[in-house]
């Protein structure tokens, strides 16, 4: 039989997955009219503004929203209408990590998926594909699947998929055009396959069919899980060796590179950092954990716990490293933090590690200067409130300045933090930034971003490369600095 051909696509929740993902569904696929729903009136009247100025960033979207808004691409705060009219209904609300009750600080909170599920079996009158697009823990289609059956209307059927996302931010429009994968979970019942080829024929419109692959219900639920951990497990492990090539005299960039080199390694996932930020590793893996630990597999609970816990160690370690670089002590001293964003090319801030340092600094009673090329200012507000809750906001601000450029930013600094890899912070004007620093002036490097041995030249003292000056002190001092310069 061929598969049913679906011509009304509904999205609920227009963020960072939804709105991308959706509008390149309406850009490849003509045929279909695609609706993005979500309750908040704000970010609807930002994806729909005349000049287009959408509520994320991410390159190329605009150009995608522009081909395809109002012609079958639209943006709407009526979400019962899209539930109507819709035969495919995306699900893709926030999933954040609970703040309180069972499983708080691990377990996702699935109000907002739960909330959405009554709304669709509530308003619907025909029969409906419901498409779970959020990150969820392992089973949470079961949960839907009874909720929509205990509340569903006579000949009102509804068959549940999952069809995880793997974008990453910066680079979703190239990821969603060329997607290594695209992953669909279906019950294997004779129904559930109809429903999974009914969606697989409308990524089938851009997607090569060997790449769209089908498998049951929690695997794929699971394998969203999996996929994240892995990734996050390789930056925690390289970040876990940093510390032991800052202890020896070893290039952790040189390192990285060389295991990468092995083919069964590869070379992705492997740059050293600050740690890593965004709205999924540090969810998944907790999520995973809760499973883990639900499932009464303390050990692999534990293992995954470690690769968040090697994240904080990681974020913790570089604010002191700034401390103890600066004479032991930055109270009253004026530090420039270069990127808010969690990663480059995007606005988004969660779990950004910038927030965590500029956290500590603030505790040390420091003075920072910000400066990220996207992120806004009132982003940038609530997330230091947020982050520290025994400030008032009104003293955050007196130790807060947001900037417009990184040079301002530096202006009569004693360091500069590099806490996200924009491309830009490798080209702004370091003579100019180093004539207008105090001195000793200081840049530590969160992301290996800069070339060290060149702002070495204009006179900086470059971290994590200092060390090879013997400015750090460790047990191998003398060994690592042999046949080196000294400063
Ligand atoms: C991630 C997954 O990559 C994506 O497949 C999934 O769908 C969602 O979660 P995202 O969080 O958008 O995507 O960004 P990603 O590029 O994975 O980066 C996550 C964090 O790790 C960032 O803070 C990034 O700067 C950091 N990172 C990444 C490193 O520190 N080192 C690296 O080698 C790679
Ligand atoms: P993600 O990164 O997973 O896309 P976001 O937080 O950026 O997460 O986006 C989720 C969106 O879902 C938010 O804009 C929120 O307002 C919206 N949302 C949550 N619950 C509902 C609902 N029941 N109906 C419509 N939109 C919703």
């Amino acid at each position: 039989m061929a598969p049913l051909k679906i011509t009304k696509i509904l999205c609920i929740g227009a963020g960072y997955v939804g709105g991308p993902t959706c509008a390149v569904i309406a850009l490849k696929c003509p045929h279909i009219t695609v609706t993005i729903v979500d309750l908040n009136q704000a970010r609807i009247d930002a994806w729909n503004s005349p000049d287009f100025n959408l509520p994320i960033y991410e390159p190329g979207l605009e150009d995608v929203v522009r081909q395809c808004r109002g012609r079958n691409l639209f943006f709407s705060t009526d979400v019962d209408k899209g539930i109507r009219e819709a035969e495919l209904i995306f699900v893709s609300v926030n999933t954040p990590t609970k703040k309180s009750g069972v499983g708080a600080g691990f377990a996702a909170d699935l109000n907002y998926v739960e909330l959405a599920t009554r709304q669709i079996a509530a308003v619907a009158t025909t029969s409906k594909i419901v498409v779970e697009k959020s990150t969820v823990p392992c089973r949470t289609a079961e949960s839907m699947r009874t909720i929509l059956e205990a509340n569903s209307k006579p000949n009102c059927r509804f068959d549940i998929l999952s069809n995880p996302e793997f974008l990453a931010e910066g680079t979703a429009i190239a990821d969603l055009f060329q997607p290594d994968r695209v992953l669909i979970g279906s019950l294997q019942t004779r129904e559930g396959k109809d429903a999974c080829a009914a969606l697989a024929n409308v990524y089938s419109n851009w997607v090569p069919e060997n790449k769209i692959l089908t498998v049951g219900l929690w695997s794929s639920e699971l394998s969203k899980l999996a996929a994240n951990a892995m990734l996050a497990q390789r930056i925690s492990s390289v970040n876990a060796l940093s510390a032991i090539c800052e202890a020896t005299g070893a290039n952790i960039d040189e390192v990285a590179h060389a295991v990468g080199y092995d083919s069964r390694v590869g070379p992705k996932f492997l740059k050293a950092s600050v740690g890593f930020g965004g709205s999924c590793f540090q969810k998944d893996i907790l999520n995973l954990v809760y499973l883990s630990e639900s499932l009464h597999l303390p050990e692999v609970a534990a293992y995954w716990r470690q690769v968040v816990e090697m994240n904080e160690y990681q974020k913790r370690r570089f604010s002191k490293r700034v401390v103890d670089t600066l004479f032991n002590t930055i109270t009253g001293k004026h530090i420039a933090v270069l990127g808010f964003a969690f990663k480059a090319d995007t606005g988004d801030t969660r779990e950004s590690a910038s927030i965590t340092l500029i956290r500590d600094f603030l505790s040390e009673r420091a003075f920072v200067n910000i400066y990220d090329p996207k992120v806004i200012e009132s982003q940038i507000w609530l997330d230091l409130s947020e982050a520290c809750p025994n400030m008032s906001l009104e003293s955050i601000k007196k130790q807060v300045k947001i900037c417009n450029s990184a040079v301002e930013a530096a202006l009569n600094t004693e360091a500069i933090v590099i806490a996200t890899e924009w491309k830009e912070f490798k080209a702004v004007a370091w003579t100019e930034v180093y004539e207008h620093m105090k001195k000793p002036a200081f840049v530590f490097d969160g992301r290996l971003l800069v070339d060290a041995d060149e702002l070495t030249k204009i006179g900086f003292k470059v971290y994590p490369s200092f060390f090879f000056f013997g400015s750090v002190h460790s047990q191998f001092d003398k060994v690592a600095t042999i046949g080196r310069p000294t400063a």
